[in-house]
């Protein structure tokens, strides 16, 4: 691996693909073993998790089910500012166990707005899996139940995240370069 020059910005080697599928195998193992009973139902969250999502789901070996949302986020009409909504949850996810699949949690602001509108559905238990979170960039009360990586607060791009819509395809994770 060496650096690569996306659009205006250049990256450098992260983490590798090997360590990527280590890293999965054993949030899939976990989730194996905790859900083996429950009939988990993952929601991945397009388009960053896409990757994550089909490279864990393909190591789960319990009964389980997948559906993918986009979010999206619009002005609301009150002082909150912006609004977030799931387009394409169309399973019910009364009693179900849910596990959100999140390609990085970065200040926590996406779920925080979005989770509680995930719980007025009351799902049996909801969980989240991340691949990536950056512990220093937090400004929310999100947590990850399941994480791939603790990161330091730098961009990163490969592996499904992107810089303006390039980099999904790179079978790695990069790091701007400092
Ligand atoms: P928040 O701050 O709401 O952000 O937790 C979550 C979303 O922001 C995007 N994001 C990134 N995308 N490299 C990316 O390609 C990054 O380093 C990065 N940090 C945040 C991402 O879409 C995520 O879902
Ligand atoms: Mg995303």
């Amino acid at each position: 691996m060496k650096a690569i020059q996306v659009l205006d910005k250049a990256f450098v080697p992260f983490i590798t693909a090997s360590e990527i599928d280590r890293k999965i195998q054993e949030i899939a193992d976990r989730i194996n073993k905790a859900y083996s009973d429950k009939n988990p139902l993952f929601i991945a969250v397009l388009n960053g998790s896409f990757m994550f999502a089909s490279d864990l789901f393909k190591k789960i070996t319990i009964p389980a089910q997948i559906s993918f949302i986009k979010l999206a986020s619009y002005k609301g009409t009150t002082s909150t500012g912006n609004v977030i909504t799931a387009i394409g949850l169309d399973e019910s996810l009364k009693d179900r166990h849910i596990i959100l699949l999140e390609d990085i949690i970065d200040t926590g602001k996406t779920l925080s707005e979005f989770l509680p509108q995930l719980w007025n559905q009351a799902p049996a238990s909801l969980k989240i899996a991340a691949l990536l979170t950056k512990p220093e960039a937090l400004r929310h009360e999100v947590h990850a139940d399941y994480t791939g990586f603790e990161i330091e607060n730098r961009f990163v791009l490969g592996y499904g995240l992107d810089y303006d819509g390039y980099g999904r395809n790179l079978p790695e994770l990069y790091q701007l370069k400092p």
